[in-house]
């Protein structure tokens, strides 16, 4: 107890020390600013300046260093873009925006981000009518489309040179030079189980389909294959090479041309469907023929 006493008494003396310090050093302050000495205020003025240079100087540092950045951050944000990508980016932003986005990065809930689908995408979205989406449904069906192939190819540009993806080959001509009768091996084997042995399209599960193909050009159906649209797989170059595309294509374009030699094509759906309708409508033609031959006797 007592020296705990004794130390809040030496605890208590202390604080009185200090403060006399302390009003010695104030006094000693004042004493040196009532002298109006010239040597102080240079000194101090000394120092104002030689902050303020110091200042300066970090500015430019920093200021230096950003412009030697900046331009490098800039280019992330709006990339350079060719002329026909630039036509392509104002079609966008009248058309496409709503949905995808101010830079195609999507809207969640509205389109997917179109960062990297490639022009290829974008001429089969848009020059099939699927794209501009008019509303949600199970799937973008083709109708007529709202830009032309030019646009469409301007759009996809733009798309291409913002992310990158697949690209089409030049023209307009996949056929020629494809060999139709390898293409519907092809076919066969990687197609006609959703599109039908004929190309004509089949259902497939929650309101899809397979559609027909009687409309696509030769760049639709490569930029359907290269793409894969919505529930579509992809055929990749490694999948079919872009000879077996056009032997794909070639087959394709070749059965819209025929003409049904045999009459009535069915729906090309092959002999199960012929059988049926020769069974069905020569039963009834037996019949009425006993009827017919019954009443005459
Ligand atoms: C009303 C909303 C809407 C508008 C407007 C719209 N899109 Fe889309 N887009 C979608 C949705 C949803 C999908 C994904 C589902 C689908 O493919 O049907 C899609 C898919 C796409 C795809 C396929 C992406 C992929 O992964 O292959 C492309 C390409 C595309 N849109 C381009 C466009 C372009 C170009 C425009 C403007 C001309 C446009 N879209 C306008 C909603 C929209
Ligand atoms: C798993 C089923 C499936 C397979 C296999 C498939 N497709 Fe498709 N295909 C689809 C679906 C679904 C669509 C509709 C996509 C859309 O509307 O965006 C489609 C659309 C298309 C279209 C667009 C038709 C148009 O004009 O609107 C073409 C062309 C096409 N496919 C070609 C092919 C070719 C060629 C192959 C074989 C190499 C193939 N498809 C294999 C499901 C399939």
């Amino acid at each position: 107890m007592t020296s705990d006493r004794s130390g809040s008494e030496a605890a208590g003396a202390d604080p009185g020390a200090s403060r006399d310090a302390a009003q010695a050093r104030r006094e000693a302050e004042q004493a040196a600013r009532s002298v109006p000495g010239a040597p102080v205020r240079r000194s101090r003025l000394g120092r104002r300046v030689s902050a303020a240079v110091r200042l300066v100087a970090a500015l430019t540092i920093v200021g230096g260093l950003y412009t030697a950045f900046a331009p490098s951050s800039n280019a992330e944000e709006t990339p350079k873009l060719s002329d026909r990508a630039a036509a392509g980016k104002r079609l966008f932003d009248q058309s496409c925006v709503s949905c995808h986005g101010d830079h195609a990065q999507g809207v969640t809930g509205r389109g997917p981000s179109l960062i990297g689908v490639g022009s290829a995408a974008v001429e089969f979205q848009v020059g099939t009518g699927r794209m501009p989406l008019a509303r949600q449904e199970a799937q973008a069906e083709r109708k007529p489309p709202m830009f032309n192939q030019a646009q469409a190819r301007e759009i996809g540009q733009y798309i291409q040179e913002l992310g990158g993806g697949p690209q089409l080959p030049g023209g307009d001509n996949f056929r020629d030079g494809g060999d139709p009768s390898r293409g519907g091996q092809l076919f066969r084997v990687n197609c006609a189980s959703c599109h039908a042995f004929g190309a004509g399209g089949g259902a497939l599960s929650s309101g899809k389909f397979a559609p027909s193909m009687k409309e696509a050009t030769d760049r639709q159906i490569y930029a359907a294959m290269l793409t894969g649209p919505q529930n579509m797989p992809v055929f990749g170059d490694n999948q079919l090479t872009p000879e077996e595309k056009r032997d794909v294509i070639a087959y394709i374009q070749d059965l819209k041309e025929d003409r049904d030699p045999g009459g009535f094509g069915l729906g090309r759906y092959g002999p199960v469907p012929e059988a049926l309708v020769i069974f069905l409508v020569g039963m009834v033609a037996l019949i009425f023929a006993g009827v017919w031959i019954a009443g005459k006797s």
